[in-house]
């Protein structure tokens, strides 16, 4: 008789369809995803032990030619200093965002710079047909022989392509719609999603071809989204923005080769996406002079100051209690200032409702904001105005306290570029200012939000 668990065998495996959680034995209802009747045997192959694996053999890191390789420049500076100074070789980016935000317009843009630099790029479309990419193409002025493009959505059809053509670029257009034959599922499951990254990650980096890929945003935000890749691919950028605004934002969320954090802002026009190289002058375009409840921060969003103007509307609730809304701000840094606010000036706060908005579809994250959203809650309530030529920063302690924030001298010469003439910052950022003359602008240090008011009103 022969013994049933013997080494080497091989074993039965159930993986998830929808959501790639694995299982020894089957189940009628997946234990991670709740779905019914979605796991699916696969046959693992263990490895006989006993055998000596062929194994790569360990290299000296300083002969591993690690120096830093040319990286391949767009042009469209936005784009290129977001990857971190262009595309490296070898490199997979991953560019995620809603459906309609402009993705596919971004990449068409890009090889058409590319293109017209005389390179030979690929486009790997599974969404649209080569003619509706064609019309596209036509309507943002990109032409040549250059681009190739190819409907395909099978990954081992997409490795052969790249083998033959050799191209400087390869776009694939959405990882969703791509498929590979190792695998049974539908397109667009996590099972899919993961295993054909995976095969493109690998062409990357044995071939040195650099790979954009895009990924659709689900609404549930992680199913089969580009969140699961997140960790196979380079470099992570989304691309964010307001549909109803012009304005598009690209972050970095990850790059092993630059710095994280890095945007790149851009307009949507007619004409595809243009470069907004003074972002600045456009958050405070529209900018309300002279009402009460909008104040303008510098803020740093990479390496570079951005002014967003900070508005915020307290107005008594006709419920019970207030509602708290934060719009391109965390809603718990909110609920937490309007916290300090009501225990610390003794205002009445819980039967208000409060409305905190970075104008211009814009995100911030940075805690300098604080003060931005304390100046607006504050103007909004007591129905006065701040100074149109004032600029605030710095972050707020639940003690009342507020901290200093870094770049400080950066984000003032920005505000001072812009016509703003009076700053109020933290007391402890001002007694570290040396780069700035206090006297020509009205600079002023703040140590605690009971000392803002009186500054302010
Ligand atoms: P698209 O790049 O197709 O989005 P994604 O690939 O992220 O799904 O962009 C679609 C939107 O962009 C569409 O609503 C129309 C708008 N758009 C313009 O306003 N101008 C243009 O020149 C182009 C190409 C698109
Ligand atoms: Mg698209």
């Amino acid at each position: 008789m022969k013994k049933t668990k013997t080494k080497g065998k091989n074993k039965a495996l159930f993986r998830c369809e929808n959501c790639g959680y694995e299982s020894r034995k089957w189940l009628g209802k997946c234990p991670d995803c709740g779905q019914w009747d979605s796991l699916v045997e696969k046959v693992v192959v263990s490895a006989p032990s006993g055998r000596k694996q062929t194994a790569c053999r360990p290299l000296p890191l300083s002969s591993t030619g690690g120096s830093e390789q040319k990286r391949m420049i767009s042009r469209i500076s936005e784009l290129d200093r977001v990857l971190g100074g262009g595309l490296v070789p070898g490199s997979m980016v991953l560019i995620g965002g809603d459906p309609g935000i402009g993705k596919s317009t971004l990449i068409l843009q890009l090889l058409g710079a590319l293109a017209a630099d005389g390179r030979q790029v690929l486009y790997v479309t599974g969404e649209e047909s080569a003619r509706q990419v064609a019309m596209r193409g036509r309507r943002l002025g990109i032409e040549g022989n250059d681009i190739l493009l190819a409907t395909e959505t099978c990954v081992e059809s997409i490795i052969t392509m790249a083998a033959e053509l050799s191209p400087a670029l390869l776009a694939v257009d959405s990882i969703q719609t791509m498929f590979t034959e190792e695998v049974a599922s539908a397109p667009g499951s996590v099972t899919q999603v993961r295993e054909s990254t995976a095969l493109l990650v690998n062409l990357a980096k044995s071939t040195d071809l650099p790979i954009l890929l895009v990924g659709h945003v689900t609404k549930e935000g992680s199913i089969a989204g580009p969140r699961v890749l997140e960790h196979m691919v380079d470099t992570v950028l989304y691309f964010e923005g307001d549909r109803g605004q012009p304005f598009r934002i690209l972050r970095t969320v990850k790059n092993r080769f630059g710095s994280t954090n890095e945007i790149g802002v851009f307009e949507m026009k007619e004409s595809g996406l243009a470069e907004v190289k003074n972002p600045s002058a456009l958050f405070l375009a529209e900018r309300p002079v002279n009402v009460p409840g909008s104040v303008v921060m510098p803020s740093i969003e990479g390496t570079r100051p951005i002014l967003v103007e900070v508005q915020a509307l307290v107005s008594p609730s006709n419920l019970g209690t207030g509602r708290r809304t934060a719009i391109g701000a965390d809603p718990q840094r909110l609920a937490l200032l309007t916290a300090v606010l009501e225990k610390k000036l003794g205002l009445t706060l819980f039967d208000h409702d409060i409305f905190l908005n970075i104008a211009g579809g814009i995100r911030i994250d940075e805690p300098a904001l604080d003060l931005g959203v304390v100046v607006a809650l504050l103007s909004s309530f007591f129905e006065k105005t701040v100074d149109p030529t004032t600029a605030v920063c710095g972050e707020v302690g639940l003690a009342g306290e507020i901290r200093a924030v870094g770049q400080i001298e950066m984000r003032i010469q920005e505000a001072n570029r812009l016509g703003f003439t009076t700053f109020l910052l933290p007391m402890s950022s001002y007694r570290r200012l040396e780069k700035i003359d206090k006297h020509s602008m009205r600079v002023i240090g703040v140590a605690t939000i009971q000392s803002l008011v009186e500054i302010l009103f």
